[in-house]
């Protein structure tokens, strides 16, 4: 069986808690181990990337092996994931070959690829995500698809672990009032694995700006739903901001825009709300737009833990990487 990880929808808290520990064990340097030696993984990428890019090439390389770094479109060809279509348009080559291919020389292959907020009923279904799953023999590991972004939650684990300590947080993931509307993988994969791992989470949104709902069940019953972010903010012990784009708009994104102008003073996480949490950190995955997502005075503040989190993506996707 291969060990994809497209997302943590079915780990148990226990799988996660010893990633973490894996993850652990790398940062402390008790782990040198080299797995990857001799062995090249791919790094697909078909939207823009600083930290998923960097830390996989790191990780990769501390872990013995060589990354394979490719840019549909770019520096490699234009990409068909849709099966039976007559590719007599722009797309000079199937994934069903590409897969197949880049196996022979990589042992996992990593892919990062956006929602295009165009068509909520197919985008739902991660369906480039699950084309390269469902062609390929090799580990497929998701470096941000259309819904998830589990090596990105599975960081954010660790840091409010190592942040605040083991065992139940209140946690508080904020929409944030944006120019644009951005895609649902972070704050999706943000609240599954802090439900997954037992924190006591609150999701405060906008009216419109549900997550999906099929993906709520997951959650369990210790979630609490808001449009009331100020009820929110009461004991927070973690603030977690981030942006996303509302469902009904996909395809319309505009609207989305000119009807979130009304909540661009009141959805921005600021020190007046930060004094009202029970000293909670301020967590991002970035990029970050400053005086529009988070005033400067927090993001430059000791409780923001932003450069935390992101080194932790190294340790936590190396950890992945480790047991594939
Ligand atoms: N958080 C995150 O995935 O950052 P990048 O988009 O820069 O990779």
């Amino acid at each position: 069986m291969k060990t994809d990880l497209l997302n943590t929808i079915g780990m148990s808290r226990q799988e996660i808690e010893s990633l973490l520990d894996a993850a652990l064990r790398f940062k402390s340097g008790d782990d040198q181990s080299k797995p990857l030696a001799g062995k090249s993984v791919a790094l697909v990428f078909f939207n823009p990337s600083l930290r998923t890019r960097a830390s996989m090439q790191v990780g990769i390389y501390e872990l013995g092996g060589n990354a394979v770094v490719l840019e549909p479109g770019g520096t490699s060809w234009t990409l068909e994931h849709r099966a039976g279509t007559v590719m007599d348009s722009d797309k000079t080559e199937h994934v069903a070959e590409f897969v197949r291919v880049l196996e022979r020389y990589c042992t996992a292959i990593g892919v990062r690829t956006f929602a295009a907020l165009k068509d909520w009923q197919e985008e739902r279904t991660d369906p480039v995500l699950n084309a390269f799953a469902r062609y390929a023999s090799a580990p497929i590991i998701n470096l941000e698809s259309a819904m998830h972004h589990p090596c990105q939650s599975l960081a954010d684990m660790l840091t409010i672990r190592e942040k605040i300590g083991a065992g139940r947080k209140r946690v508080v993931l904020t929409w944030a009032w944006h120019p644009k509307a951005l895609p649902m993988a972070v704050p999706n994969s943000f609240a599954l694995a802090a439900a997954q791992m037992g924190h006591d989470l609150v999701i405060a949104h906008p009216p419109g700006y549900d997550l999906d709902e099929e993906l709520i069940e997951n959650f369990g019953d210790r979630v609490e739903i808001t449009n009331d972010i100020d009820a929110a903010l009461e004991g927070a012990e973690v603030i977690y901001a981030k942006s996303w784009g509302s469902k009904q708009f996909y395809g319309n994104t505009d609207q989305d825009i000119a009807g979130r102008a009304q909540y661009r003073s009141k959805w921005i996480v600021d020190e007046e709300k930060m004094s009202r949490t029970n000293n909670a950190i301020f967590m991002h995955c970035l990029p970050v737009r400053r005086n529009v997502i988070v005033t400067a005075g927090v993001i430059d503040s000791p409780a923001s833990v932003v450069i935390d989190e992101a080194e932790n993506r190294l340790h936590v996707q190396k950890a992945i990487l480790a047991r594939q």
